[in-house]
């Protein structure tokens, strides 16, 4: 989802209203005390680690790589054993507003899989005015690219595997020719159809040409679309409540769609995890708002893009008013909105196979899900942040114990927690469990009832208020570090925070940079309900950001700088890539040019600029094939701030695909193309490992 600005508040895209009006406490304030306690143990630390840091960029790679293990005993206060250190072997790219991919000397990018590229059935050609129906939008790849995993086939997993791709949402100045329609208050049917379409998952066989080296779509069985129409079954907890019953599923065990599809995960044992974050503004309710939308925000005005006035009123159309119509739940769609917010699991290599909403997993804005690297006889630990401000960070830990026969079904029974950070650089794993005596404790001193685990499910951020959980500055990606299990964590930004919220350690009221918060767990073991943290970077510009702040360490130079930290993925040699999602007037006026990525050595700090995207663009959506050599990222919303017929981006249709820094070939777009979101596949001319 892209980042809203205030001149983006009416339209159709955006973030979340604040809901959060829980009186817990926020983790600025927390680490204002923590600072200052770091800084009494620390001493004069701070100044040895500044000269340190600052010397990489002048130096060799040999030079700097033993600077960087020198750094790390110091700029590393979880104490990490880092055997990976990559060394980031390419030369940052500067900030630009160019309207192309720009990337290092020495690789080579290809869009892929753009928005209407034909996968499924007849096989129906985008049409550049955009006049693609409904039905054809069915077949074809959806808008707004975001999470993604790559799944390769075992035989050649390096050049032949199924990518499978979350879209996030529509701009319906881009979905359609002329824009959105509205008929005496009702949209025409098509275009709700389109815009269903357009949500939701792509599973795309792809294949790299061992000639020309460049990927193509593969028209194969295991093509498929899901989208904010599809039948899902509910399982876990909730399965059968009667928060899920409807008029659909008077039993409460199915639904249908999947929305808003930000980030992803995925298990060890092959399948694909979409997730559903900022669904609550697709429903309208306009009766009294139970807390299980009132907590979320579901509006009391029209939905999002108003599907449920489609002029037909078709029932899978008027399930987006969930207002109370008949006399009991199963006459109407009062419940609709409670089977959105869950984790969905998806077998990419069984099109028939029904995709299945796991909500032992918490109902919340999920931003995406993050395994730690399994373990045999262990639990199996998922990560997920609820991205809105002052929400929360979670984890699932599974009951059953992993071995390499489980499937998803290890999904329904576990125990979901939520985040504390401590002031002493603590922090606890809060259990949402109607049977653990804290959690009733709590919610019995606040007053706080709940009928069973599948109320405190549908209501998790209610009970991570009862609990007392820390307000968290918009919980987006996490990454588990392949070898220390370390769990890094994207806080994107908090415009909301104010004077009572701010703090000195975290010195930017209102802060619009964001940060990246680090932890490890007890032990090492990610089920553990304890754990240490640290701050990574706060991101800004040069004048206002640090690495590793609590140890004096660096502001952020032309070589890294950047604000709204979003993506976030380890590869598999260890590389952190931060992936940002700037609101359009933070690229237009501020420092940071268009939205980037970055990869940085988590052991040392080092961060270097890698990649800059197309005008109006978010970078987010990482994903490789096992050797390295083929990186995939997706660009959301290029021309996020267009009108009708009207573009701010012609990527990637209009001009050069990508561009090296000042590459005098790279003009302007004579035609003006529609933008369209594409994931794009990063490679190095020598065929080399991506960035090290
Ligand atoms: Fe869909 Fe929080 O980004
Ligand atoms: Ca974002
Ligand atoms: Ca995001």
């Amino acid at each position: 989802m892209n980042d809203k600005d205030n001149e983006l508040a009416d339209n159709n895209q955006g973030d979340e209203p604040l809901s959060n009006h829980s009186d817990n406490p926020h983790f600025s304030s927390i680490l204002e005390k923590r600072l200052s306690r770091r800084q009494m143990l620390t001493g004069g630390l701070g100044v040895a680690v500044a000269s340190m840091f600052g010397l990489p960029e002048l130096m060799n790679k040999a030079e700097a790589a033993s600077n960087a293990a020198s750094a790390s005993k110091f700029g590393n206060i979880l104490n990490t054993p880092y055997a990976m250190n990559p060394t980031l072997g390419f030369n940052a790219v500067p900030v630009t507003r160019s309207d192309t991919v720009t990337i290092p000397s020495g690789y080579k990018a290809q869009a892929l899989i753009p928005w209407g590229t034909p996968i499924t059935g007849s096989h129906p050609a985008f049409k550049p005015d955009a006049s693609n129906s409904g039905a054809d939008q069915e077949k074809q790849v959806g808008a707004h690219h975001d999470g993604m995993h790559y799944f390769p086939f075992q035989n050649h997993p390096n050049s032949h595997g199924l990518l499978v791709v979350n879209h996030e949402y529509v701009d319906q100045n881009i979905t359609h020719t002329n824009g959105p329609t509205l008929i005496d208050g009702q949209r025409p049917d098509d275009e709700v159809r389109k815009e269903i379409a357009a949500h939701g998952v792509s599973v795309v066989e792809i294949r790299k040409d061992p000639a020309t080296k460049a990927w193509k779509v593969v028209n194969g069985a295991y093509n498929r679309r899901i989208t904010a129409g599809t039948p899902m079954e509910i399982r876990g907890p909730v399965r059968g409540s009667d928060l899920v019953k409807t008029k659909y599923s008077p039993d409460g065990t199915e639904t249908r769609g999947t929305l808003n599809n930000c980030g992803n995960g995925y298990t060890p044992w092959g399948t694909y995890l979409t997730c559903e974050e900022n669904w609550a503004g697709y429903f309208v309710n306009r009766t009294p708002l139970p807390r299980e939308h009132s907590r979320y925000g579901v509006s009391t005005n029209n939905g999002r893009y108003r599907w449920e006035t489609a002029q037909g009123g078709s029932d899978e159309h008027i399930r987006f008013d969930a207002s109370e119509k008949g006399s009991h739940a199963t006459e109407d769609y009062r419940n609709e909105p409670n089977a959105q917010g869950w984790i969905v699991e998806i077998d990419p290599f069984d099109p028939n196979s029904k995709p299945i909403k796991r909500t032992a997993m918490g109902r919340f804005a999920h931003e995406g899900c993050w395994v730690a690297p399994p373990q045999l006889g262990q639990p199996v630990v998922f990560y997920s942040g609820d991205d809105a401000q002052n929400e929360y960070i979670y984890k699932f830990v599974t009951k059953a114990r992993y071995n390499n026969t489980v499937n998803g079904d290890i999904l329904d029974e576990g125990t979901l927690y939520v985040a504390r950070f401590n002031e002493d650089g603590t922090g606890e794993w809060l259990a949402l469990d109607i049977n653990d005596p804290y959690f009733r404790a709590m919610a019995i001193s606040k007053s706080v009832f709940f009928i069973d685990q599948a109320d405190v499910l549908v209501n998790t951020r209610l009970a991570a208020d009862v609990v007392g959980a820390t307000k968290m500055d918009r919980p987006e990606w996490g990454a588990v570090h392949p070898e220390s299990r370390e769990v890094y964590m994207t806080l994107t930004n908090n415009s909301r925070r104010d004077g009572d919220t701010m703090d000195a350690a975290n010195p930017r009221g209102p802060n619009p940079y964001g940060h990246i918060i680090r932890w490890r767990e007890q032990g090492n073991r990610p089920w553990a309900t304890k754990f240490e943290w640290d701050i990574f970077v706060l991101a800004g510009p040069e004048s206002d950001s640090q690495v590793l702040p609590e140890l004096g360490g660096p502001a952020l130079t032309q070589d890294n700088i950047f604000a709204s930290p979003d993506g976030l993925w380890f590869d598999q040699n260890g590389i952190l890539w931060i992936q940002t999602d700037m609101s359009g007037s933070q690229q237009s006026s501020g420092p940071f040019g268009n939205n980037q990525m970055l990869a940085a050595n988590p052991y040392s700090g080092v961060i270097k600029r890698f990649f800059v995207g197309p005008q109006d663009c978010e970078v987010t959506g990482i994903a490789s094939t096992p050797d390295g050599k083929s990186l995939f990222v997706n660009l959301q919303h290029p021309g996020d701030r267009s009108g009708v017929n009207s573009f701010t981006s012609n990527w990637p249709d209009n001009g050069k695909v990508y561009a090296h820094p000042g590459d005098p070939n790279v003009v302007a777009s004579p035609s003006g193309a529609r933008p369209r979101s594409s994931t794009v596949v990063i490679s190095r001319e020598d065929d080399g490992v991506i960035g090290i």
